[in-house]
């Protein structure tokens, strides 16, 4: 039996590791997708037959109970609603590693002594400790995402000594809690640590600002894997330990990449409260006019464009616009245009978002360009079409040294001849900042839904 459950750890372990590989690129996305839940499938049931004793009932009804619950919410929650939807996810397994570590340290059954024990309480001690700042972490993201607290970030004085103090402190307890023997001693530094880790969750994720919240979130999903693969130690269960590994392995790289993207220091993300010095721009700073537009005066503008780049943001989510973004580029194409996209490694709310939505209206991949790609090609280019981004497209994250989100990257689309702005207000985007993009010269505003609006105009370059 123990020789199945191996093979069948080992089996999903690879199923993993190829549904990782998979998720790499769009085309291969489903397949990855596809591999994941036959691993997952795997998995549960090779647990469940390892550790099956009598009470298998009490197991189903847990599943049943855990998988509706997760069903049920998985088909109500938006597409733009995912990032709080995984952070509440990850903050369950923080919540799992603390429970199993408590879990652990209380069992009467486990009478470990020398070697064994310092090797037992140090995985309990560590995976209350991650599982803990996961949890709380995971839940103030969440919070912030579902706009239930301010995203403003909260700058407490001498925020990075209160960090580096709660952490010399949990590393103080540990010295006493993982040698001893179980006594009333270690159970008050098991719970003096667990309540720091729990306020350390929150004064990190507390301490970050609107627009830096898409790293936190990969990060937080890197510490949950940490978490995991910590459970699986306490459990000793290879396949949580490997998958933990991989989760954590993974969300560190994803969270260097936007760091990079972001132009962020990968220690000061994980220290917290990095990008929240400046203070916010507010609308009566910016200088200059708002110019409207009509949809008739954009399809003429279409009209005699040649060169095109179209940069998509969260609003074209909100609004379910991508099919009609592709019904125009396939008719712009059509009509001998030359039309690209550009698209910002944070655009929208979760990794990937525009890329994902573009290709399920079927836009074809080779039109759509990172920010790197396309950054140098806006000078040249005749016309511009922003569909609900704004952030991303933020003249002031290089122009202005003060600016919260000064430093970010963003698509350079002041730099074309013409920028068309779709959005329906002059409300500021994710970071709450004002876009003097908007103020330009060359920059025109189509007010109004994104999806109406490109319907109309498709309509008036088809009349
Ligand atoms: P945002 O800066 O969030 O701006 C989106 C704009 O879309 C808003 O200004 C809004 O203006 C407009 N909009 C909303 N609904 C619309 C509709 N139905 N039709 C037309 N426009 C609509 O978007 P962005 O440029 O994609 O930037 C993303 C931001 O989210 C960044 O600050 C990023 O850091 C943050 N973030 C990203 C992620 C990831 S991983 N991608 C995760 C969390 C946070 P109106 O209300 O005036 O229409």
């Amino acid at each position: 039996m123990n020789g199945m459950i191996a093979m069948a750890y080992l089996l999903s372990a690879v199923m993993f590791i190829l549904s990782l590989g998979g998720l790499s690129s769009h085309e291969t996305a489903r397949r990855g997708n596809l591999y994941g839940m036959v691993g997952m499938t795997v998995a549960i049931i090779a647990t469940i037959a390892g550790v099956a004793t009598g009470a298998l009932w009490m197991v189903a009804v847990a599943m049943v109970v855990g998988a509706s619950i997760g069903l049920a919410l998985a088909r109500r929650v938006a597409m733009t609603q995912m990032p709080q939807m995984v952070a509440l996810l990850h903050s369950f397994v923080g919540l799992a590693a603390v429970l199993i570590g408590w879990g652990g340290f209380l069992d009467p059954q486990v009478t470990l002594r020398g070697a064994a024990h310092v090797v037992h309480s140090t995985e309990i001690y560590l995976g209350v400790f991650i599982g803990a700042i996961t949890l709380t972490g995971s839940l103030v993201a969440f919070c912030k995402l579902q706009g239930l607290v301010s995203g403003k970030p909260l700058t407490l004085p001498a925020r990075h000594w209160l960090n580096l103090t709660a952490i010399l402190a949990c590393i103080v307890l540990g010295i006493g809690f993982v040698p001893a023997e179980v006594s009333t001693g270690t159970l008050i530094n098991l719970l003096l640590m667990t309540a720091i880790a729990l306020l350390l969750g929150i004064h990190l994720v507390a301490a970050i600002g609107g627009a830096d919240m898409p790293v936190v979130i990969s990060m937080l999903n890197s510490y949950s894997g940490w978490a995991a693969a910590a459970t699986g130690f306490m459990l000793g269960n290879d396949l949580l330990i490997v998958v933990g590994a991989l989760v954590g392995s993974s969300g560190a790289i994803l969270s260097y990449i936007m760091c990079r993207g972001m132009n962020r220091s990968f220690i000061s993300v994980i220290l917290g409260g990095f990008g929240s010095e400046g203070g916010v721009v507010s609308d009566d700073e910016v200088e200059g006019e708002v110019v409207s537009i009509s949809q008739q005066d954009l399809a003429d503008d279409l009209k005699v464009a040649e060169k095109i780049i179209i940069v998509p943001g969260f609003g074209m989510a909100v609004a379910h616009a991508q099919q009609a973004v592709s019904d125009l580029t396939d008719r712009l194409r059509k009509m001998g245009k030359t039309v690209r996209f550009g698209i910002h490694p944070v655009a929208g709310r979760l990794p990937g978002h525009m890329n994902v939505l573009l290709a399920e209206a079927n836009v074809p991949y080779d039109i759509v360009l990172e920010m790197d790609e396309i950054n140098p090609d806006f000078p040249s280019t005749d016309l511009v079409l922003v569909i609900g981004a704004n952030d991303t497209v933020n003249p002031d994250a290089v122009e202005k040294p003060g600016s919260p989100i000064a430093g970010m990257p963003v698509l350079e689309v002041w730099k074309a001849d013409k920028v068309v702005v779709l959005k329906r207000s002059m409300a500021s985007g994710y970071a709450g900042v004002a876009n003097p993009l908007f103020y330009k010269e060359n920059a025109r505003m189509l007010f109004g839904d994104a999806k109406d609006s490109l319907q109309g105009v498709l309509g008036k370059i088809n009349s």
